[in-house]
């Protein structure tokens, strides 16, 4: 039972399919899930906390504090504890204040916190989906990563007949089971590169560049879904790392060096996306230069190579990719990069491309091997994640 022990939090929200939560609770609970349920104030309009928390066998949470104690409840805390969030029904209204990041419940301040996989099952009368702010905020949770359960058409509540009604209990129970299946990768260790590297001029300046860390998160997050124990080495970024990975923050091209060599000979995967300085200061002034009135000359010596040095320690079985960014010769670039550096598939991004790179939220990629190329269209960088890491299975594992 690919449930059994597993921590599911469920958000329950205003509407007429609230009903069916009870159902899915205990669907849950008999394949072994450990269930706590956050109502929306609005559920309780639907269906009664006593019915969910007799189901779960928990308390049922919807104030942010305790009535008679004034505790707090920890939306924080219940974050981190779950490995899954399931919000169903989510209504329209929830799902708007998901994509804007609102938090004036429980619910929403726990989906915040939440540092685990997030889905989400819609239910709602047929014009309420197909409205273009319902669509847009659709659009934009599935790009945070969130992923959508989708409703089924028939006959709604209301009457009409259309789509929106929410997914039948036991496909959520099935698209759980799914989720936690031992994946394709279990057993196997990978090690992800991400972010930007910063290169000290002096104690407050240094050479960096726009990598936001965005696309190898999501690949580290992807590889973990998968079922491999992964390490991720980023340089500084806004992200969070994904809960479930071993995360090690590193500044310069040199702490990267240092902790991917540490991790590369146990890795089976390993994925090079940081964009790594290729040069350095040869020097780290010890105090902050002065301005002064000449111009200044910062002499610049190669860092670490970090992949090339790397790939000459490749063993047999393990499989490396690395990343291009090239602005023209897009693939005969990336193909000699492939070979210089023993990958045995490339990333290729062409600046050429509207939406792709650096800092947006969208990736359009090629992806090479020595004897192949295959073109994807633009997408959100967790469906890019999800692309390459299929590529690495039919690569390596299939
Ligand atoms: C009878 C009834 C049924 C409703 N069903 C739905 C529904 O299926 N989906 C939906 O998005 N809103 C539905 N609503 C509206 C929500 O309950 C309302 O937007 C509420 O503010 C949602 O709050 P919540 O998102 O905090 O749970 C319904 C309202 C009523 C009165």
């Amino acid at each position: 039972m690919p449930l059994a022990g597993k921590k599911i939090l469920l958000g329950v929200c205003g509407s007429i399919a609230a009903y069916k939560s009870a159902l899915l609770i205990r669907l849950l609970v008999k394949n072994g899930a450990d269930v706590n349920v956050i109502m929306t104030a609005a559920a309780h309009d639907f269906i009664t906390p006593l019915t969910l928390s007799t189901l779960s066998k928990n308390p049922v949470l919807t104030r942010f504090s305790k009535d008679e104690t004034g505790q707090w409840n920890n939306h924080v805390a219940l974050g981190l504890w779950a490995d899954v969030m399931v919000i169903a029904p989510a209504s329209a209204n929830t799902l708007a204040k998901m994509a804007n990041g609102i938090c004036d419940n429980l619910l929403l301040a726990t989906y915040l916190s939440a540092r685990c996989p997030v889905l989400f099952a819609p239910a709602m009368d047929l014009d309420m989906w197909q409205h273009p702010s319902t669509q847009s905020n659709l659009d934009k949770l599935t790009g945070f990563g969130n992923r959508l359960i989708e409703p089924a058409h028939g006959e709604l509540a209301s009457g009409l007949i259309g789509t929106g009604r929410m997914a039948e209990p036991e496909q959520i129970l099935e698209t759980l089971n799914h989720f936690f299946k031992p994946g394709r990768l279990a057993g196997k260790k990978a090690l992800v590169t991400a972010g930007p590297t910063y290169e000290a001029i002096d104690p407050v300046r240094f050479i960096g560049n726009h990598s936001t860390g965005k696309m190898g998160f999501a690949i580290a997050e992807e590889l973990w879904l998968r079922g491999a124990e992964v390490t991720l080495v980023s340089g500084p970024t806004h992200l969070t790392p994904p809960a479930q990975v071993n995360f090690i923050q590193v500044t310069s091209a040199e702490e990267m060096f240092d902790a991917s060599q540490q991790h590369f000979g146990s890795s089976d995967i390993v994925v090079f996306s940081a964009a790594v300085a290729d040069y350095k200061p040869a020097h780290k002034a010890g105090q902050k230069i002065k301005k002064g009135s000449s111009p200044m000359v910062v002499e610049l010596v190669k860092t670490h190579d970090i992949a090339a040095e790397l790939g000459k320690q490749k063993k047999p079985g393990q499989v490396t990719i690395g990343f291009a960014l090239e602005t023209e010769n897009e693939k005969a670039n990336a193909q000699s990069k492939l070979r210089a550096k023993n990958f045995d598939l490339i990333v290729l991004n062409s600046l050429n491309d509207a939406g792709a790179g650096f800092g947006h939220d969208t990736n359009k990629i090629t992806l090479l091997s020595a004897s192949s190329a295959r073109e994807f269209n633009l997408k959100s960088k967790k469906e890019v994640a999800a692309d390459i890491v299929t590529a690495i299975i039919e690569h390596a594992y299939a």
